[in-house]
């Protein structure tokens, strides 16, 4: 039995230690919001945060993340109310949609370390995060929108 902190509350799964905990997110606690990609730590559809730090849901073994707190972005702001969700409603920043949630969840945690980053900066700093429909400019016209 693994114990997880996930978005304030303590959860107990019964997995295999090597299961991706984008599995467990996703399968066994019913959170969808966090989204496979590639499975391969490539794309960062799946990203979320450990202890605060961007991390790749897809190979990170549950076992990886007992003990510490994962946020995943139902819990970034409940309400949708995170600076970096607001910026991205008011620049539109989603096409599809698919890669959005690892996109904010990127951004928050660049942002809670870089309060006044440079376009470079965002752009380093999101590089990892594709999107298919190539939104890229609104997503950097949002990060930016929420450091301002
Ligand atoms: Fe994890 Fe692509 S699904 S990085």
């Amino acid at each position: 039995m693994t114990t997880l902190k996930i978005n304030g509350a303590t959860k107990s799964v019964d997995v295999p230690a090597d299961t991706p905990l984008l599995w467990v997110i996703r399968e066994h606690l019913r959170m969808t919001g966090t989204k496979f990609g590639c499975g391969k730590g490539l794309c960062g559809a799946c990203t979320v945060h450990i202890d605060g730090v961007a991390t790749r849901s897809c190979v990170t073994p549950v076992e990886a993340a007992e003990g510490v707190e994962i946020t995943t972005i139902e819990g970034l702001d409940p309400n949708g109310q995170h600076p970096v969700q607001k910026a991205w409603i008011a620049e539109q920043a989603p096409q599809c949609g698919y890669c959005q949630s690892g996109q904010i969840m990127t951004a928050a945690a660049f942002l809670a370390e870089n309060r006044n980053p440079s376009e470079d900066d965002i752009v380093n700093a999101m590089t990892g995060n594709l999107c298919r429909c190539m939104a890229y400019t609104r997503i950097k016209k949002a990060v930016a929108r929420a450091a301002a």
